[in-house]
């Protein structure tokens, strides 16, 4: 099954996406994960996203189509994969059809998850990472049960450096402009579900679930 997941920042992708992956056991494949992680390592594809990452704007396509085109290559995302964070541009999205259609594959569906804009500004400032295992906690709605430490491995828990609010304004005009055309390009090909994103994680996952089993079995 090959799924994108569609949605402003903010809207629960990455949480979703981590759930979808255990469920049908193929990976989630996230370009921010990916470029965080070589800002991390200071890899010169770290070194030349971080500027847009911090401004709130998109990494140029030519990176992040480099960065998908060999992700999908590898033996995990044989059996199918969740693009979380990609594509965000027609170019993008142009560009995955080119590299899907080379590898003899299509998407099945593209899950558009809608949250209201308020909404996403509390989930996105109260967000908190841990920097050993990755694992997301939100300050109120899925806190951890001590201050600043990961419950599931103790390490240290940090907030992102795009989740400043005037960071978060910037990166919700970007999602407005340039990725939310999308969803009416994928509807026009049949592939759009709309999923009401407003809810608890696991009533929004069920959702997920249902129209996944039923419509994207390809
Ligand atoms: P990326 O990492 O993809 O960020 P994003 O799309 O802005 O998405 P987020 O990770 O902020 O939100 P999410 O929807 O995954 O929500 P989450 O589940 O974490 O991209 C970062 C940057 O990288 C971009 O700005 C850009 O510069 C660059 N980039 C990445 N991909 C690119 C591309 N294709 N092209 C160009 N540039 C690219 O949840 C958020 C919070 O809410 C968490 O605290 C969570 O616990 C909480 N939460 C989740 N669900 C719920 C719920 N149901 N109820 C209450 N709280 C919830």
């Amino acid at each position: 099954m090959d799924l994108i997941l569609l949605g402003p920042p903010g809207a629960g992708k990455g949480t979703q996406a981590k759930m979808m992956a255990d469920r049908w056991e193929i990976p989630q494949v996230s370009t921010g994960d990916i470029l965080r992680e070589a800002v991390k390592e200071g890899r010169p594809l770290g070194l030349e996203a971080k500027s847009f990452m911090d401004r709130g704007e998109l990494v140029p396509d030519r990176v992040v189509i480099g960065i998908i085109g060999e992700r999908l290559e590898e033996k995990d995302a044989a059996g199918g994969f969740i693009l979380d964070g990609f594509p965000r541009t027609f170019p993008q999205a142009e560009a995955l059809q080119e590299i899907l259609g080379e590898m003899g594959r299509k998407i099945n569906c593209v899950l558009s998850i809608e949250v209201e804009e308020e909404k996403l500004v509390v989930r996105l400032t109260g967000r908190r990472i841990c920097r050993n295992c990755g694992q997301s906690y939100h300050l109120v709605f899925n806190p951890p049960a001590r201050d600043g430490i990961c419950g599931r491995c103790g390490g240290d828990l940090y907030q992102r450096d795009d989740d400043k609010e005037e960071t978060i304004r910037q990166r919700l005009t970007v999602y407005r402009e340039q990725t939310q055309p999308l969803v009416a390009f994928y509807e026009s090909k049949n592939l759009l579900k709309k999923i009401d994103g407003g809810d608890s994680k696991e009533k929004i996952f069920s959702r997920i679930v249902e129209v996944v089993e039923s419509d994207c079995r390809g």
